[in-house]
């Protein structure tokens, strides 16, 4: 049995088509409130809340492999029921960060939690994403009312990732062999900026979508009042404050561990045209 966390989320609901379609035997999906998604059919769900403890044996219940999202509850506690559950694999979404803005401290705690699963006595792999293509999600509303995407560091490219190429990773990591013990950086196949993925939803809207670059004290207020402080900061250095050689760099995990090129921000932007309509 395979349990993955996160499933009604970005990575986790790509993660278990890819596992349905690809016949990866029995898989379970945790959900706060399993009334609110329709999973893959095959796929149990169960209702569970990570922050709680209590919840943890009937997720866990005969499960060998986790697709774990990592902050949803204790992770120490996660980690410990799931070695006393039997759990042989996790494989955890991390972070970038870690590598390319160490000093941060979400990744501070995202190292945190990969040292954990690191001593868990469990087989482990870490997979450490770069920033989400649907991270511009966030922009919906301005598009739809405004058809203007108003952002910062409007020229810096990086190379934002597909989170179903993540899941496309995730997916082999739990079902092949070959990858217990393994750190992989996930990115996209290449840099793409803001004023970039504006284009791009715009052409996949079929439309002009402007782009207004605000400062970075316009743009951390919002993100400060939904995230706090520490976060805002953080998201900004990382996006365009103070990026590094290493955050731009473009890896080919995916092409290497799937056998599947990685997909481009533009792909993604045909793919979820409907959201910014
Ligand atoms: N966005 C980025 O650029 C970026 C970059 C690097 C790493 N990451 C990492 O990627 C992860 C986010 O992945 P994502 O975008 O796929 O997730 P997401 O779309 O934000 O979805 C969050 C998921 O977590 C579940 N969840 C939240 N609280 C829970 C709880 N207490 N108990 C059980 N489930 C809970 C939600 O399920 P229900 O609501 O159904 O319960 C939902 O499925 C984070 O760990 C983040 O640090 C993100």
């Amino acid at each position: 049995m395979i349990l993955v966390t996160g499933a009604t989320g970005n990575i986790g609901s790509a993660l278990l088509e890819e596992l349905s379609a690809g016949g990866a035997g029995p898989l379970r999906a945790v959900t706060r409130d399993a009334s609110r998604t329709v999973f893959p059919e095959g796929v149990e769900a169960v209702e569970g809340d990570l922050s709680d403890p209590d919840s943890l044996p009937a997720v866990l219940e005969g499960v060998r492999a986790v697709f774990l999202l990592p902050g949803l509850g204790p992770d120490a506690e996660f980690l410990g029921a799931a070695r006393r559950a039997g759990v042989e694999h996790v494989v955890l979404v991390s972070s970038i960060t870690v590598q390319t803005h160490p000093h941060l401290g979400p990744a501070r705690r995202n190292l945190e939690v990969e040292r954990l699963l690191r001593d868990s006595g469990m087989g482990w792999t870490v997979l450490r994403p770069t920033q989400f293509a649907s991270n511009t999600l966030m922009w919906a509303d301005a598009v739809r009312a405004r058809e203007t995407v108003e952002a910062p560091y409007a020229d810096t490219a990086l190379p934002t990732v597909h989170p179903a190429d993540i899941a496309a990773v995730a997916r082999v990591a739990l079902t092949r062999p070959g990858h217990r013990g393994r750190t992989y950086a996930v990115t996209g196949p290449e840099p793409v900026s803001p004023r970039q993925q504006a284009a791009a939803i715009g052409a996949a809207l079929g439309r002009e979508v402007a782009f207004a670059e605000i400062g970075r004290a316009q743009a951390r207020a919002p993100m400060a009042a939904a995230f706090g402080e520490e976060a805002a900061d953080a998201v900004l250095d990382v996006i365009g404050g103070d990026p590094n050689e290493e955050i731009r760099q473009v890896r080919d995990t995916v092409l290497r561990v799937t056998g599947v090129p990685a997909r481009a921000f533009r792909e993604w932007a045909r793919e979820n045209a409907a959201a910014f309509r």
